[in-house]
């Protein structure tokens, strides 16, 4: 065997993040860690790489106990981590980010070094260019980075903290196989994922963590998604989005052949024309990067336009508009301000929150307890920095802030990005509870099954432009897939 835990426990002042975690992986396995956001798998991923302490607990390599002291201790002991924010330097090329921090400058010889990543790039079917600059590479490619970057510093423990969220299903498949490879090789991988299916797909073994503590480690032979989504969220959880017959009411937005910019001033929307009722999910199917950034942005306000282009009711006006973006840390919240303090965001300055200029703090801390509650958002107290939460706790915030005040359009970028399984069916239900009281909603996503489960209409965007607008009910996935590719509509 070639990791064992035995008894890891780990508080963050009185918060139990991990209680008593044992379980042990074999060398060359892949071994699942599922959980709901907030069950402790990163803390738990933290402490085998030697960023956290563990306050009790033993961790054996190979049958040794070892102690880890830093990352630093961790890489010589063989072990790697790929986090979900990627700590690659976008200006440098893919050779000077693996090799950062590892060799002597004065002695290095730029050449060799990029024949001996190319190397091992081959030697594991990692394919990338040593000499590209990382800016210039797609999310999948610079995960592949990361992991060369672990390879190359000789771990033989390989561990991947929410790998897929980040990546569109083709390279979800390329980085699947990529696994399977160093599990061959004999590297021994700990893979963490909130997709069901992926997880059993891939793993050898499994273990389910609720609320700290392990509930289950089985073999991903011998469980369906359905028994792990109960193991998780401890009840049962739906896994299909129930959706009655949209009643539509009327066009809360008009957008006439609408063309937007990218930060480079290069076209990223072309020509873009639908119409968006009361009541209805317009669901936005794309390879990512394909204009949806741009498209969202434009129509919350965020982005100059030509102002005729876009048209709203006359109910709909900016304040009325609720935005889920995509990137809940740049955009979404911020970081180091509290619960409380995030959800009221947008509403500070009115009643309750505020009155004779000055900041109600009770009326905050009750309705961020109210919310909390609604919204299951876990955390000690509502004076907890956003910062402190696990991810999808935060993507949680932001929805909870958003959705509030009864917006006429909501325009949702990734909503369900990085949340559980039971957080991601209440997030389905809380946006059709929307659409069902009147709102029009914008769904964009690059999960493809989502889009089509949630949306009323479908509109695939392809370079920037609407290529087709689908009815939800009869369009067919390997419709969508072949036009999000760029192919055309048969007949
Ligand atoms: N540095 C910290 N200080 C205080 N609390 C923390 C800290 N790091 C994590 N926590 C808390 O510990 C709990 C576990 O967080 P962790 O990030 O391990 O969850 P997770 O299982 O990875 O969730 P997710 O699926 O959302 O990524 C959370 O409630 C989080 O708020
Ligand atoms: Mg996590």
């Amino acid at each position: 065997m070639y990791l064992r835990l035995e008894n890891i426990s780990k508080r963050f002042n009185s918060f139990v993040a991990n209680h008593n975690i044992s379980f042990t992986v074999d060398a060359g396995k892949i071994h699942g860690i599922l959980g709901e956001n907030g069950a402790g798998k990163t803390t738990l991923m933290n402490i085998i790489s030697g960023l956290y302490q563990p306050d009790t607990g033993k961790i054996y390599l190979e049958d040794k106990l070892v102690k880890i002291t830093s990352p630093k201790g961790a890489i010589k002991l063989g072990i790697g981590i790929v986090y979900q924010h990627f700590m690659l330097v976008p200006k440098l090329t893919v050779t000077e980010n693996i090799i950062l921090g590892r060799e002597n400058n004065w002695c290095l010889n730029l050449r060799e070094k990029q024949q001996e990543i190319a190397a091992l790039s081959q030697a594991y079917g990692l394919e990338i260019d040593p000499t590209d600059k990382i800016e210039n590479l797609p999310v999948g490619t610079q995960q592949r980075v990361e992991i060369l970057k672990v390879l190359y510093r000789q771990a033989q423990l390989l561990i991947l903290d929410e790998p897929t969220a980040v990546l569109i299903p083709t390279e979800v498949e390329l980085l699947i196989n990529i696994l399977r490879q160093l599990a061959a090789a004999g590297k021994t991988i700990i893979f963490i994922s909130h997709k069901l299916k992926e997880v059993i797909n891939l793993c050898d073994t499994i273990t389910v963590l609720r609320r700290g503590k392990v509930v289950a480690t089985t073999t991903a032979k011998e469980v369906t998604p359905q028994q792990l989504a109960e193991l998780m969220v401890g009840r049962e959880v739906a896994l299909q989005v129930n959706k009655s017959a949209s009643v539509l009411g009327k066009v809360i937005v008009s957008v006439q052949n609408l063309s937007v910019a990218n930060d480079r001033d290069i076209p990223a929307v072309r020509n873009v024309s639908f119409e968006l009722r009361a009541g209805e999910i317009l669901g936005i199917a794309g390879v990512d990067g394909n204009g949806q950034r741009e498209l969202a942005d434009a129509i919350a306000g965020l982005r100059s336009i030509n102002n005729d282009k876009i048209e709203f009711s006359s109910s709909c006006t900016h304040q009325r508009i609720g935005y889920i973006p995509e990137d809940r840390q740049k955009m979404g919240l911020v970081l180091q301000f509290s619960i409380a303090q995030n959800l009221i965001l947008n509403t500070f300055k009115k009643l309750p929150f505020c009155r004779n200029f000055l900041l109600q703090p009770l009326a905050i801390k009750n309705y961020a307890q109210v919310v909390m509650k609604e919204f299951d958002i876990r955390a000690t107290g509502e004076d907890i920095k956003v910062s402190q939460l696990s991810g999808g706790n935060q993507q949680k915030v932001v929805l909870a802030r958003e959705l509030a005040g009864e917006p006429n359009l909501i325009i949702a970028m990734q909503p369900t990005r990085g949340l559980d399984v039971g957080a991601t069916a209440a997030i389905h239900s809380q946006l059709l509870a929307q659409r069902d009281r009147g709102a029009a909603i914008l769904y964009i996503s690059t999960e493809l099954e989502e889009v089509m489960a949630m949306s009323d209409r479908i509109a695939v965007i392809y370079r920037g432009e609407f290529v087709a607008i689908l009815d939800a009910q009869t369009a067919t996935i390997e419709e969508i897939g072949l036009l999000m590719a760029g192919g055309t509509r048969r007949g």
